[in-house]
Formats: structure tokens, C-alpha cells, sequence
């Protein structure tokens, strides 16, 4: 028998009933879910409608508050707070609801592994829930995140100067070529001699997610009024037969492999 059938119409398993109590708490905890669900609806707030609201906001205004949220969350999540707490004042739900601070994880490229940079995946995430997911016939949340991606890896990052910075060292900047946190914090590590646990690289990295959250709320902005226009002009998997970045030769040298090709038969 599979768990399907041992399913009452309620959504309680039978081994749940014989336990009891952990029907009832169960039961209790649904209908508080189903309460939730439906005072977020009333709310306007349906979770899985898009687009989600906006309205425009300063891009300046919202690089300072992510600027000083990276000190509290770390890149992803500060680029996320820095749209999403102003969007919960002007507009509400669903951003009331949304817990920005679960995405605490995206620092250090994904918990410290050094993958996508935590700033353009927090922006990623912003520029999908308001616009909408591709599978959902909304391309410009798509053209956006990878607007964003090569938008990151050739700017000369850190782009913004908070109006109070909390390092009076000079931040210099470097080209990551690259969205990885490993290779963006790697190249501006080497150029500056800063190491990785230093005020500087910190307040570097803070002023990183800044950039960041200016840059996308630019984008959105030009959505909000009908004029956004992609800018990127890259696409591994189409030109490549593989997902990946531009930057083959930094990792491969001269030796950049051959994806296998589709087999004709
Ligand atoms: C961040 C580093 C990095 C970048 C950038 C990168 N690659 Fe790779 N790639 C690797 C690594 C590591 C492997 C696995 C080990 C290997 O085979 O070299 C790999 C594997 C591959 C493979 C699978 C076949 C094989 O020989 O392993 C292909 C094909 C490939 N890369 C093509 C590309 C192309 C084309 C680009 C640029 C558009 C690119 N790569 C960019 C690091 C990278």
C-alpha cells in the first residue's frame, strides 16, 4: 500500500489517526496553514501569482540600505532585504510575508564554497518573484538575472561609495571576468593584498552587494515603465553545447574542450 492510500480525503494518514495526538497537532497545524494561506490571499498575496508588485524605487536609497544590511546578512540576503523592506512599506503583501533573511545562506557563494556570488544570485531572486519565472512566459525576469550575471563579471567592482563608508581605507576595483565569488573576491584579494578576513575585503564585498542592488533596481525600474532592454549577449549553452561562462580560457588555458555534440543517427 502507498502512502496515498493511507491518506484520509483530509490529508491525515491513518498512522497518524492511531497516533492520536500527533493527528490532532497535526490537524491544528494544517487548518493554522490553510488560515495563513487564506488572511495572505485576503491580503492580496497569492504566492504563486505573478508578477508580484512594485513600484519604483531610488537606486541610490537602496544601495545604502543594502550596503549596511551586508553587515548584519551578507551579500545575498542584504540584496534581497535592500528592495524587499521597501516594498513591504509601500506595498505589503506579499513582501510582508517573505523571509528575506532565509537567504542568509547565499554568503561566501553559497555557504562559503565559492560558487555564484551571493549579490547577483540575491538579485536573480528579486527579479524573478516580481517579474515572474520564465516556465511562465516571463522572459524579461530571465533577461534580467543574465543581464545581471555579465553585467557583474565585467563591471570594476566596487561600483558604489556609500556616503558613510565604515572603512577609511581606499576600496580599489577589479574585473572579476566571472560571477563566482571565488574568482571575484580571488582577483580583488591578489590585486589588493587584503586578506579575505580583513575589514577591507568585508567592507569591499558590502559595497559589491551595493553596486548590485542599484544596478538591478535600475533594471527593474525601466521594467516598471516598459523600456527595459537586455543587454547581455551571452549564452554558453547555445553557442557551447554546455552551461558554463565566457571566461573558457581562464580555467582551460588553450586547451578549451568540445562538448559532444547531439548524435545525428
Ligand atoms: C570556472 C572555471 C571554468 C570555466 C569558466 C569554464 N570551464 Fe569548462 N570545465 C571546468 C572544469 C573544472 C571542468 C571539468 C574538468 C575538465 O575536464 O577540465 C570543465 C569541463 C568542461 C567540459 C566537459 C568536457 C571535459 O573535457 O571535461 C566542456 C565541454 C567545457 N568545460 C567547455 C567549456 C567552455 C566552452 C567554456 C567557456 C564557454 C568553459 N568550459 C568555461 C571549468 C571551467
Amino acid at each position: 500500500m502507498d502512502q496515498k492510500d493511507e491518506m484520509d480525503d483530509k490529508g491525515v494518514s491513518r498512522r497518524q489517526m492511531l497516533i492520536g495526538t500527533g493527528a490532532v497537532a497535526a490537524g491544528a497545524a494544517l487548518a493554522q496553514f490553510g488560515g495563513l494561506l487564506k488572511s495572505a490571499e485576503a491580503a492580496g498575496g497569492s504566492t504563486e501569482k505573478w508578477p508580484w508588485p512594485y513600484e519604483k524605487l531610488d537606486p541610490a536609497v537602496t544601495a545604502e540600505i543594502c550596503y549596511n544590511e551586508w553587515y548584519r546578512v551578507f551579500c545575498g540576503c542584504a540584496v534581497i532585504n535592500s528592495v524587499f523592506s521597501q516594498l513591504r512599506e509601500k506595498v505589503g503583501e506579499p513582501y510582508k510575508s517573505f523571509p528575506s533573511d532565509a537567504f542568509v545562506f547565499l554568503e561566501g557563494g553559497q555557504v562559503g564554497w565559492g560558487t555564484i556570488c551571493g549579490s547577483p544570485a540575491g538579485a536573480n531572486i528579486v527579479a524573478n518573484l516580481i517579474i515572474g519565472p520564465r516556465i511562465a512566459g516571463a522572459t524579461a525576469g530571465h533577461e534580467i538575472s543574465a543581464d545581471t550575471m555579465q553585467w557583474y563579471s565585467e563591471a570594476k567592482m566596487p561600483v558604489f561609495t556609500p556616503k558613510t563608508p565604515k572603512q577609511p581605507t581606499a576600496i580599489i576595483t577589479t574585473v572579476s571576468d566571472s560571477p563566482l565569488c571565488h574568482i571575484s573576491v580571488g582577483k580583488w584579494m591578489k590585486a589588493s593584498g587584503f586578506a579575505l578576513a580583513s575589514p577591507e575585503r568585508k567592507d569591499r564585498c558590502a559595497r559589491v552587494a551595493a553596486s548590485t542592488a542599484y544596478q538591478l533596481v535600475e533594471y527593474l525600474n525601466d521594467w516598471k515603465d516598459g523600456k527595459y532592454k537586455s543587454t547581455g549577449d551571452f549564452t554558453c549553452s547555445k553557442e557551447f553545447g554546455i552551461t558554463g561562462q565566457y571566461n573558457c580560457n581562464d580555467c582551460h588555458g588553450d586547451k578549451v574542450p568540445e562538448a559532444p555534440q547531439v548524435k545525428k543517427s
